[in-house]
């Protein structure tokens, strides 16, 4: 009784969170490998040691990425999240993702939960109502913010960041920061235009943030606890707060959202990372409501609170929702926010525009009972502290040489082995040689190891001790070579299948945060069922006499044809992708044509264009004349490299003034399918202005 009370009290409270995934689209690998299974393989942890563990999850069904993929896809926001909601819920329950509860922030109790927020911090003063001028699109009559603009990033030039972020770089941005804005609806420069919102004065948190962040890496480094930061998303944080934090909009002007629950708010919903977080503890909440649980001790107290997000989270997850957490009073920070950087695909960069991806509820849909082998391959190359990649050929090598040929031929073995000399029964332990004992101190060591891994968010080198755990019993087999013993010595032969099904039972329980279904299918060959986290390298889990099911294949092999068949289909869609040319114009008169003059000229001196990522200023001899002509081509060539090119010029467009130097004609360029330019060169000997006819 004592020490069930002992157990019952020292049980460790966590609220293990997952990113909560858009309803844009469905989910890809790369998701997967940098969120979900790492997620997923923590709690299986927790859980085994009989830890207090929630994790909770959901869709994320608000913001400019629902509504601009309703537009594209000529849908509706809702029947756009209500379609991907249905198939990202599957497909992480047939990858077996042990969510306690998958929600949706379109809930009603998630819109309250986030109103109420709202409220209580509107009510302690933790925002400053301003008017201020805001981006607005003149032709779509909306006000621009978040992925309703793109520009480039103030922070790292990228071209391509939205009005809220920058993805490259991870900086949280505002509109007025971008270079260059321009509106996605219309694709043209956007006015300003006053509109009133509710702000969060960041700049008050900076010195208790500071604190927070570097108390917690101070932690970590002393007590290796949950506290152990990762070096990126310290990185990103300090280098965040020491730029110096700045108000931050809160509401936006839109209709689709949790609106915002005050007199005079017409046509304000709260924004999309105000509201989202916040879908953490409405989940808590319904699912406390459904188990008959208090929701609060999840959120208070001495809980651990461990968000897994990717790297482009960070801001949000150090810094904002903090700040609302502080602000609000009532609930816990994050011990700990372990981020993923990116997984890329076969050389190139996941993405959903150009249906570049391994999609979830495509493989599983044709491989319904491979979770196991895509999970292990997944966190062999989890993206924890540097992007990686996924191939096929790796999936097939880690199954083949890793799955199969080292776990899958030890268990086998062990199994095989006992079925032939003790018709299936675990045989006695005799006297211990040297070697046994060798291999059950290893075999004793193995948990400790486990769990300061898994417990410092290191989740592949924690795979890798279990799988050594595997190769300790190829190792044990080879060299004490039961099989030719068998014929001399069986007295010594039962010692040996003993030990080697002690480390069977072991790899269960080694197992069973990364490879749930392998480890239930062992344990099903051993005739045992779930093992507890205390057996973990006990050498006496099994007893003599015990009876072992009928072993079968545990792993099967990929094979070449496979292999092959996954990467034609995505070369198929990069075929597709490259085919998709633009269509052919209207034709026009020869007389049109003979309208344009273009002729060849020679590139004699170029230099940027201050203040314009994109333009070169380029001197060009056209045998005519030397005239200035201003090209948007400085992202594909540097000055020095254009010196000397011969290109072609269409003489006659009417001279144009861009950033202030007058252009006279235009270089001639093609344009791959991925937007990269080049020049159109005759061959050598039509240097001097050539006519082209
Ligand atoms: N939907 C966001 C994304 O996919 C993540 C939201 S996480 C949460 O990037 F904290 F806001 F829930
Ligand atoms: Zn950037």
């Amino acid at each position: 009784m004592l020490s069930y009370l002992n157990d019952y009290m020292s049980k460790q409270k966590y609220t293990v969170t997952a990113a909560l995934p858009y309803a844009n689209g469905p989910l890809h690998l790369g998701h997967i490998a940098g969120v979900y299974l790492p997620a997923d393989i923590f709690v299986r942890f927790m859980r085994m040691k009989k830890e207090d563990v929630l994790f909770v999850c959901g869709s994320d069904e608000h913001g400019a990425a629902i509504t601009l993929r309703a537009k594209k896809e000529n849908s509706t926001p809702q029947a756009i999240v209500d379609k991907y909601h249905t198939i990202n819920k599957k497909a992480f329950a047939d990858f077996n993702i042990s969510f306690d509860i998958y929600s949706r922030t379109s809930n009603q109790i998630h819109h309250e939960t986030a109103q109420d927020y709202f409220k209580k911090l509107n009510a302690n003063g933790s925002f400053v109502e301003k008017t201020t001028e805001q981006y607005y699109d003149t032709e779509f009559k909306q006000f621009l913010a978040d992925r309703y603009i793109t520009g480039t990033c103030p922070k790292c030039g990228n071209d391509n960041a939205y009005g809220d972020q920058c993805e490259k770089c991870g900086s949280a941005l505002s509109p007025t920061d971008l270079i260059n804005p321009v509106s996605t609806l219309s694709g043209k420069s956007p006015v300003l235009k006053e509109t009133s919102h509710w702000f969060l004065p960041m700049e008050r948190h900076e010195d208790w943030l500071r604190t927070w962040i570097k108390e917690g890496v101070l932690n970590g480094k002393q007590h290796h606890n949950v506290k152990d930061w990762r070096n990126q998303v310290i990185g990103q944080c300090m280098s965040w707060i020491d730029g110096g934090l700045h108000p931050r909009a809160m509401t936006r002007d839109l209709d689709w959202g949790v609106k915002v629950p005050l007199p005079n708010a017409e046509g304000k919903v709260l924004y999309v990372w105000l509201d989202a977080p916040i879908g953490y503890i409405s989940a808590t909440k319904e699912w406390a409501l459904e188990n008959g649980k208090n929701w609060e001790d999840y959120w208070t107290g001495d809980t651990k609170l461990v968000h897994f997000i990717g790297k482009d989270n960070i801001v949000f997850h150090t810094i904002i929702f903090p700040i609302l957490l502080k602000e609000h009073g009532d609930y816990i920070l994050p011990d700990n926010v372990p981020a993923y950087e990116f997984l890329n695909l076969e050389g190139d960069k996941f993405s959903t525009s150009r249906n570049w991806a391994v999609w979830l509820h495509e493989f599983m849909a044709e491989n319904p009972t491979k979770t196991d082998e895509l999970k292990y391959t997944l966190t062999c190359i989890a993206p924890e502290s540097k992007d990686s990649e996924f191939t096929w050929k790796e999936y097939q090598a880690r199954v083949n040489n890793e799955l199969a040929d080292i776990l899958g031929n030890f268990v086998n073995r062990a199994i095989v082995l006992t079925d032939k000399y003790f018709q299936g029964e675990v045989p006695e332990r005799g006297e211990l040689q040297d070697i046994d004992k060798d291999v059950l101190k290893e075999l004793a060591a193995y948990p400790a190891k486990l769990d300061d891994l898994i417990m410092r968010y290191k989740l592949r080198d924690a795979q890798t001790e279990a799988m050594n755990l595997a190769r300790l019993g190829n190792k044990y087999l080879a060299e004490t070579e039961p099989w030719k013993l068998a014929k001399t010595d069986l007295i010594r032969v039962k010692t040996i299948m003993n030990i080697a099904l002690q480390i069977t039972a072991n790899l269960t329980i080694a197992f069973e945060p990364f490879l749930p279904q392998k480890s239930r299918e062992i344990a099903h060959f051993l005739n045992i069922g779930n093992l507890d986290w205390n057996l973990a390298g006990s050498d006496s889990i099994l007893a003599a006499g015990h009876k072992l099911n009928q072993p079968a294949i545990l792993i099967e092999k990929v094979d070449d044809a496979f292999v092959e068949a996954q990467v034609q289909k995505l070369e198929a869609t990069k075929m597709e992708t490259a085919s998709s040319f633009a269509k052919q114009k209207e034709n026009i008169s020869f007389d049109d044509f003979t309208k344009m003059d273009i002729r060849t000229g020679k590139i004699l001196a170029a230099e940027r264009v201050p203040k314009a990522d994109k333009l070169l200023k380029l001197t060009v001899d056209t045998g005519l004349d030397k005239r200035t002509v201003v090209s948007g081509i400085a992202e594909h060539y540097t000055p020095e490299a254009v010196i000397g090119k011969t290109v072609a010029i269409l003489m006659n467009l009417a001279p144009r003034t861009i950033r202030g130097v007058e252009s006279q004609g235009m270089i001639l360029m093609a344009e791959n399918g991925e937007g990269k330019l080049s020049f159109v060169s005759p061959e050598t000997g039509f240097e001097g202005g050539c006519e082209i006819r």
